[in-house]
């Protein structure tokens, strides 16, 4: 692995935000430019020892957050669960489960998290509760005549005994979307809807429960102090009317993202976003939402952060684009033309806990898609995954690290079959089923499993770490001027440092070789080159300015540069 930095010595460290007051940053809208960083609790850190993670460690590792140098910290769902999604099967919207702590850990972190000048961000799930919620159980409980069965979608089946579901609608995680309910009396009853696993039934949002009910859990989170919520499935609230059956025909989850769907991203699901916009608005402190919106087109996502609803939606196009120099100069304009007229920040995202980390998709062949099960070529995947965080981190707008990302991890794509646990891997004829290869604990420190995730060496940890991670381990990696954890320190540095990076929504194309991708930002403080080679081979280019950063050294050769293959540079001009 190659130098970061042109001369090996990291930038002046930048100081990092003040401590967070209630009121801090009304108007200064922080979440812009801001780098947020994605907690994934199950396997961020264990402070129990029980092999699972949890929000004390959380809570104990938010100065490593701090230095890494992010704005703000997600946290994927640590709500009371069955755990049937991995918590996003939520049973008490307003109780930490046991597993991750406590509700008084839970202000701790927050308390903890704004005094180091962090924000926190929690996952809100309102498209969807767990079967174990009250409402649900009650609803069955009761029979067809109760009440509670408004606020989820009960219908009875077709067929001469309705023993057929009600339309013809798949469930993400594989297999039909409804299931069938056996009445107090023991015999066969309505079905109801989950657009996941059975074990996540839909609310009807038509229900005013449903939305009075979502109301105080926004209020009951916003008074904890948290500074925003990621959407779950923001784009899957509002059916259409009648639950009509899809008429496309063919496999239903290849039209995801792809297709106008009955029950994704309809019309109605915005009215919902404007009256959460106005609570938010009524707290303090510039309190965000971020949808989580799966949608067929960016200028579709753009609806969702209209100036009277959501601040951020993730850039899933960019998410899904390969390491192609002309298709992410296609995507990148297209985002920021779609974000433009709606006056939003583009949200910039490469990995998260639901598709194959950005290190293992860029080691395989474009055109796979984002659950991908093979190794592929580790070191190729590797340098890109450097040169395509450096290029995101380089764009307008706010962009989401993922957890381990920072380490340059890798999927886990071998991990036996008995310790899967995501759904969909049960639910063979959905997804892949792979998302438990990017969720496996991360690596700390030590030479023995769970590399400091857990606190004793042998200790358990709910997914098995691979052996070589032992060299990917925070401890591993620091002070290693070639490591990816020390490059990400240092984008995050710089980026503080230039207000050219991240700020505004322009860029500024310049002419390049064929394969690189380059790009100037001008801001009042100064100006910056970004360079992005894609090809495989190394590529001569005119100098830009100052090398700034580097994801693989570049050289010099008669007064020119050498552009590493597959490395992205930051140049001031
Ligand atoms: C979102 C989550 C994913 C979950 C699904 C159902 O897409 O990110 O992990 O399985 O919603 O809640």
């Amino acid at each position: 692995m190659t130098q970061n930095l042109a001369d090996a010595s990291r930038p002046a460290p930048v100081p990092a935000a003040e401590p967070i007051a209630a009121s801090a940053g009304a108007s200064r809208g922080w979440w812009r430019d801001a780098v947020i960083y994605q907690v994934y609790p199950r396997s961020f850190a264990d402070a129990n020892g029980d092999g699972m993670g949890d929000l004390p460690g959380v809570r104990a590792r938010l100065p490593y957050l701090r230095d890494l140098g992010v704005d703000a910290v997600w946290l994927s769902p640590f709500y009371a669960s069955p755990q049937a999604d991995a918590g996003y099967d939520v049973a008490d919207y307003r109780a930490v489960d046991p597993m991750f702590g406590t509700l008084m850990d839970a202000d701790g972190l927050i308390r903890d998290a704004h005094a180091l000048g962090l924000r926190i961000i929690v996952d809100l799930v309102p498209n969807h509760s767990s079967d174990q919620h009250e409402w649900f159980q009650r609803a069955l409980r009761e029979g067809p005549s109760s009440p509670l069965r408004e606020r989820y979608h009960f219908r009875p089946g077709q067929g001469e005994n309705g023993e057929l579901p009600p339309n013809n609608w798949e469930s993400i995680f594989g297999g039909p979307a409804w299931t069938r309910t056996t009445d107090p009396d023991g015999t066969p009853g309505d079905w109801y809807l989950h657009l996941f696993a059975p074990e996540q039934p839909d609310f009807n949002w038509e229900n005013r429960a449903v939305a009075d009910e979502f109301r105080s859990i926004l209020r009951f989170w916003l008074d904890m102090g948290v500074d925003g919520f990621r959407i779950d499935v923001a784009h899957g609230m509002v059916k259409a009317p009648g639950l009509p059956d899809l008429v496309t025909g063919g496999d239903q989850l290849k039209l995801l993202g792809n297709d106008v769907m009955p029950f994704f991203d309809q019309d109605g699901v915005h009215a919902i976003y404007r009256e959460w916009r106005r609570i938010l608005d009524e707290y303090p402190g510039d309190r965000i939402g971020v949808a989580e919106a799966w949608t067929p087109t960016v200028q579709r996502t753009a609806n969702y952060v209209r100036p009277d609803e959501l601040h951020q939606a993730f850039n899933f196009q960019y998410l899904g684009t390969s390491w192609d120099s002309a298709a992410l100069r296609e995507v990148i304009d297209l985002s920021l033309d779609s974000m433009r007229p709606v006056g939003a920040p583009t949200t910039w995202v490469l990995s998260n806990h639901d598709v194959t980390r950005h290190a293992t998709r860029f080691a395989n062949e474009p055109g796979l898609g984002t659950q991908i099960r093979t190794a592929g070529d580790r070191e190729l995947g590797l340098r890109r995954a450097r040169a395509a965080s450096l290029l995101m981190l380089a764009l307008p707008g706010s962009a989401y690290i993922y957890q381990g990302e920072e380490l340059g991890l890798p999927d886990v794509t071998d991990l036996p079959d008995e310790v899967r646990q995501d759904p969909s891997y049960f639910r063979a004829a959905g997804q892949d089923g792979f998302r438990d290869g990017c969720r496996v604990p991360i690596p700390w420190s030590g030479t023995e499993a769970p590399y400091g995730f857990g606190p004793t060496p042998g200790g358990p940890s709910w997914l098995p770490q691979p052996a070589e991670w032992a060299q990917l381990s925070v401890e591993a990696q620091t002070g290693d001027p070639t490591s990816t954890l020390e490059l990400y320190r240092s984008a995050l540095t710089v980026r503080r440092a230039q207000p050219a990076l991240g700020a505004g929504t322009e860029v500024t194309w310049l002419e390049a070789p064929e394969g690189v991708l380059a790009f100037r930002r001008d801001s009042a403080e100064g100006s910056f080159v970004c360079t992005a080679n894609t090809t495989g081979e190394p590529v001569r280019i005119p100098s830009p300015g100052r090398l700034l950063l580097a994801s693989a050294e570049a050289g010099r050769e008669d007064g020119e540069i050498l552009l590493a293959a597959d490395s992205t540079a930051w140049w001031a001009v």
